[in-house]
């Protein structure tokens, strides 16, 4: 497998979308830190110097939505987590949580020429061994305040990878169920009562049905489908 390490770039998958033309099918760039780490919907992912901020780059010869590889991630590092006594689970739709705090996130994104993806690229970002800064303390997490010690990120790189391949090869033929297991680690589930920030509004609700990409969410009567732009406060 291709792996690339930069010591400092601005965003690993900015990189890949700059360059994916010289990376093969399943490439991976790795930074040790980034400048301009991005988060989902325009924010900023701090990334200094002990976390593990990574992109794989696919060029699929048959197109599989871009959610699938986010679910693949997301199930792949909650399961590597779990062999390492980190019960973490999917806070909705992809990020990953521990205790109520964010560990880890994941960012994909497609590159598109003349209305053809000729490159998918995948963004994961975990707090390994960083420390969290004091101003996000109630929100996020890294992995050695939680196991108090530090974790080797080249296992966790090697191990996470080699299980989203696996479960990308088995299932890509039956993506449901890939929903099906990302659903056995999802928070939300069925049946939740929740919060939700609708138009700068929060609405209260009950979740009736989870599918791959919508919550409905019945709002006493009326049921609304909330997708992953919106956000889920509790
Ligand atoms: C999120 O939870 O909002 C997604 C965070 C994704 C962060 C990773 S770090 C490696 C890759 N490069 C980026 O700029 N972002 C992703």
């Amino acid at each position: 497998e291709e792996i690339e390490v930069l010591y400092e770039v601005d965003s690993t998958n900015e990189f890949l979308k700059r360059n994916y033309k010289s990376f093969h099918d399943g490439a991976i760039v790795v930074a040790i830190k980034q400048t301009a780490g991005k988060g989902r919907m325009g924010r900023t992912w701090y990334s200094p110097e002990g976390g593990l901020w990574y992109s794989v780059l696919f060029k699929p010869k048959v197109h599989i939505g871009l959610h699938v590889y986010t679910k693949v991630f997301s199930i792949a590092i909650v399961e590597v987590l779990k062999k390492l006594k980190v019960k973490a689970y999917i806070k909705w739709p992809n990020d990953i949580y521990y205790n109520g705090k964010k560990l880890a996130g994941i960012l994909s994104e497609a590159v598109s020429v003349n209305d053809r993806v000729v490159a998918i690229i995948v963004g994961i970002g975990i707090n390994v061994n960083n420390d969290i800064p004091d101003d996000l303390k109630d929100i996020a997490i890294s992995l050695k305040d939680i196991l108090k010690k530090k974790v080797k990120i080249t296992y966790l790189l090697d191990a996470i990878n080699k299980h989203a391949w696996n479960l990308l090869i088995s299932y890509r033929n039956e993506t449901e169920n890939i929903t099906k297991l990302w659903k056995k680690y999802l928070v939300p589930r069925e049946g939740d009562r929740i919060k939700i920030k609708v138009d700068e509004q929060i609405v209260e609700g009950t979740v009736l049905k989870i599918t791959e990409d919508t919550l409905y969410v019945d709002m006493g009567g009326k049921v609304i489908g909330v997708q992953s732009i919106h956000q889920i406060v509790e």
